[in-house]
């Protein structure tokens, strides 16, 4: 039997991402979960905007988000307890830039460098809407068709109501593949 369990917001597991970005000339990097896609081509961050990173990202009009895995979450757990507002998180992380001069994950083996095209703003929260600029990727994560393979990457997911990570889980088959399946059997 299913229980009504009030309001909550259950939209979990979502993908743990490090938001890279400069401020004040130096790099920072924040850890969010509450990230979507809006469009083919456009992704959503969403930023309490009182974070030190949201100036930043509204003055150079750029950020990076970067794919956390389990070999560096213990940095990027501390991007998610530790604010620049107290302190300087530049040095969390080894520094790569993007080509449109963005800060970047080092640790990350795959970084999309975005350009913000909106912001949408929701109960104390900025939302930013972004376009995907470049996608950098570590070879160690792309299949023989040159394009990213999540089982490779296993990217740390996160949900809110036990406040966990997760680990990626297994491939349980090809999209389209069962409904097809299902479908020839509606027909018989
Ligand atoms: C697992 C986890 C997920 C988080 N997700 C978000 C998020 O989606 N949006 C947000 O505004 N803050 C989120 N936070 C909180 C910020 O990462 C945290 O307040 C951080 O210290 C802000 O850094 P800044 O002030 O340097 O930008 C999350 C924290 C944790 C531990």
């Amino acid at each position: 039997m299913k229980q009504n369990i009030g309001n909550l917001l259950a939209l979990y597991p979502t993908p743990a991402v490090i938001i890279g970005a400069t401020v004040d000339g130096k790099p920072s990097w924040t850890l969010v979960a509450h990230i979507g896609i809006v469009a083919h081509d456009r992704l959503l961050v969403s930023l309490h905007a009182s974070h030190y990173i949201n100036e930043g990202i509204k003055e150079s009009g750029r950020l990076s988000v970067n794919i956390v895995t389990e070999e560096f979450l213990p940095q990027a757990d501390y991007c998610g307890i530790v604010s620049g507002n107290k302190m300087d998180k530049s040095g969390v992380f080894s520094l790569a830039t993007g080509d449109g001069g963005t800060p970047m994950v080092g640790e990350s083996p795959l970084t999309m460098e975005c350009r913000v095209e909106d912001v949408y703003e929701c109960n104390g929260f900025e939302n930013f809407v972004c376009s995907v600029c470049h996608t950098y990727a570590d070879d160690s994560v792309l299949g023989v068709d040159g394009k990213p393979d999540y089982a490779r990457l296993r990217p740390v997911l996160f949900e809110m109501p036990t406040y966990r990570y997760l680990r990626t889980g297994d491939v349980i088959g090809h999209c389209t593949d069962a409904g097809r399946k299902y479908k020839e059997n509606l027909a018989e």
